[in-house]
């Protein structure tokens, strides 16, 4: 079972930009891969359980990969997939997602429960 609830207005995040928006407590980042697709990870970082984002950045310089601000590990923009850095291979939390009339819907089944460390 799903329960999908609106985390943005798709419009309100540049195409191959990012942005971070809150749900149930929970920060989420969204992806957007192009004008039409998008990908959302929760703001967590997989090497120590902090969030990514510095101010609300959470790109590269070249806008290229996620990059996590503690310690610079870099994520692949579609995958969340950590190729460089202390969590090499492991990966972000990819929650489920889709676009319907404008706005960025999320499962809110699939975010984590409150407490428990979780950003
Ligand atoms: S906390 Fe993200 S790379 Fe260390």
């Amino acid at each position: 079972m799903s329960n999908f609830v609106e985390l943005c207005r798709l419009d309100v995040v540049p195409v191959e930009g990012a942005g971070i928006f809150s749900v149930n407590e929970r920060s989420l980042i969204v992806m957007r891969l192009d004008t039409q697709r998008v990908q959302v990870y929760l703001n967590r970082c997989p090497h120590l359980g902090v969030p990514l984002n510095w101010d609300d950045n959470v790109l590269d310089p070249d806008g290229a990969f996620i990059q996590c601000s503690t310690h610079g590990a870099l994520f692949e923009r579609d995958t969340g997939l950590c190729v460089l850095g202390p969590c090499r291979d492991d990966s972000l939390w990819s929650i489920e997602s889709r676009i319907e009339g404008g706005a960025v819907l999320v499962d809110a089944d699939e975010l984590p429960p409150a407490g428990g460390g979780f950003y």
